[in-house]
């Protein structure tokens, strides 16, 4: 007799798989938990009183699941995820179904989907979006595979997740590692606005000195509008935050190094291989490796000395912001269509678009629009030809332009809003000077070029 009284099993119970897990049970899922450490699993297992089952022997944790198995794995991305695998194996049986739910690199998922499937078991890369809260009380998340994959597991993942007027915030986003590829590119695009903000904060506090108070009140107050967005909600609380080691607000007192693990960075590597341009996330992520080397920007300081101040307008800071963000999420969408071409993933983007409403890091009242787009016109190239779209964009794109030029000429570094205001001019250029640099590359290596008058390739003798 089999003693598998679960119908669902999940390894890796740190903060955000013992979130999920209670999310689970209280969705009226039978789970179970494994953790490695005995004393990690009895403590879960103790402050759940009673709720939850957690194993720490794998094997009695693999047997305790009904077969066919779903196990969901919410560990580190690398080595973790192919060490747990290698761990369950000898316990896994035909038509066991792994579903790896951390932040894994789409190329791993890839190599993970083949190694599996030859072995006889499935396996889904899917992205999981929304922090510890949003594991507790509704994520958005992002799984890649079949149809018949997702029906497997889809109930769960429906009852858990964020939802918009009943919609859950989960859905197929394409073939194989299409949902670890769109959460890659969520995290790019949360890099982008992050920084934005982040400028935004730079721009208002050391170029127009306003003070914290102040710069926390405005944020709360675009929250309300055009600008409402989980990312702009909590600078909002983070400013306010006052020190509890010393007098003071909190945000003051914080290092100014960003930290990575890496997923924005994949995706400004990935959108170069495939030849499409992402600068604000680029600019994002090279803005993060700037502010590690500490001690030599404050020797470049000491040289060349600091920004001085400037004038802007709420208004305008409120512009730049918005504009920024709609260039961000325009530019990672253009990606994913690139990548589903590239890659095979078939994703459609109205669907990316719904996932994103609710539940993750970069959920905002756009959303909605953007999905309204796709909806409209499935195959638009870019969100930035949509009608409604280009309207919005109109109307903020003179503040981020009165922002960036005012944050330029007083030396304050605004990356992300320069490179998506230049995204934004290069997009509506017809004619740009890539004449110039044909001309160049045939000059020197004879590369030819093509001209606007006539069909075929041509070469000059320049000198
Ligand atoms: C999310 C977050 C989450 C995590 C990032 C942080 O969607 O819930 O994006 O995945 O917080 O991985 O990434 P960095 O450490 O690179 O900032």
């Amino acid at each position: 007799m089999s003693d598998a009284n679960y119908d669902f099993g999940l390894i890796g119970l740190g903060t955000m798989g013992h979130a999920l897990l209670l999310n689970m049970l209280d969705n009226g899922n039978t789970v179970v938990g494994y953790n490695r450490t005995p004393s990690k699993a009895a403590e879960i297992e103790a402050l759940s009183e009673g709720r939850l089952k957690v194993y720490s022997d794998l094997e009695a944790f693999v047997k305790s699941i009904r077969k066919p198995r779903a196990i969901m794995l919410l560990v580190t991305a690398g080595k973790a995820v192919d060490d747990v695998i290698a761990g369950m194996l000898p316990y896994l049986e035909p038509d066991d179904f792994i579903i790896d739910g951390g932040n894994s690199h789409f190329r791993d998922t890839d190599r993970r989907i083949g190694y599996m499937t030859e072995k006889g078991f499935g396996f889904m890369g899917m992205g999981v979006s929304g922090g510890e809260d949003g594991a507790r009380f509704g994520p958005s998340m992002m799984p890649g595979g079949t149809p018949a994959q997702y029906d497997r597991v889809g109930k769960v993942f429906e009852s858990v997740a964020a939802k918009v007027d009943g919609v859950p915030c989960v859905a197929l986003m394409g073939n194989g590692s299409a949902g670890h590829y769109v959460k890659m590119v969520h995290n790019g695009i949360e890099y982008g606005i992050m920084q934005a903000i982040a400028e935004v904060y730079d721009v208002l506090r050391r170029g127009a000195g306003k003070d914290m108070p102040y710069a926390a009140n405005l944020f709360h107050t675009w929250n309300q509008g055009e600008l409402a967005s989980f990312l702009i909600e909590i600078t909002a609380t983070v400013l306010k935050k006052e020190d509890e080691l010393a007098d003071g607000w909190l945000v003051d007192k914080i290092s100014d190094k960003a930290r990575a693990k890496g997923t924005g960075k994949w995706t400004s590597q990935d959108a170069m291989d495939l030849g499409i341009p992402v600068p604000a996330i680029d600019a994002a992520v090279s803005a993060r490796e700037l502010s590690e080397s500490k001690p030599l920007r404050q020797q470049a300081e000491a040289i060349y000395g600091s920004a001085g101040t400037l004038g802007v307008s709420d208004q305008d800071l409120h512009d730049a912001l918005l504009a920024t963000m709609l260039l961000s999420y325009a530019m990672g969408l253009t990606q994913i269509r690139a990548a589903s071409a590239e890659y095979g993933y078939e994703s459609n983007l109205e669907t990316v678009a719904t996932v994103w409403r609710a539940g993750c890091i970069i959920r905002s009242v756009q959303l909605e629009p953007i999905r309204a787009a796709f909806a409209k016109n499935p195959d638009l190239a870019s969100l930035l030809l949509d009608d409604a779209y280009a309207a919005k964009l109109k109307g903020c794109v003179d503040g981020l332009r009165n922002v960036v030029a005012s944050a330029q000429k007083a030396g304050i570094p605004v990356p992300v809003l320069s490179a998506s205001l230049a995204y934004f001019d290069g997009i509506r250029s017809g004619r740009l000077p890539a004449n110039v640099i044909q001309a160049q590359r045939d000059y020197f290596g004879a590369h030819t070029y093509e001209r606007l008058d006539q069909e075929g390739s041509f070469h000059s003798k320049w000198a």
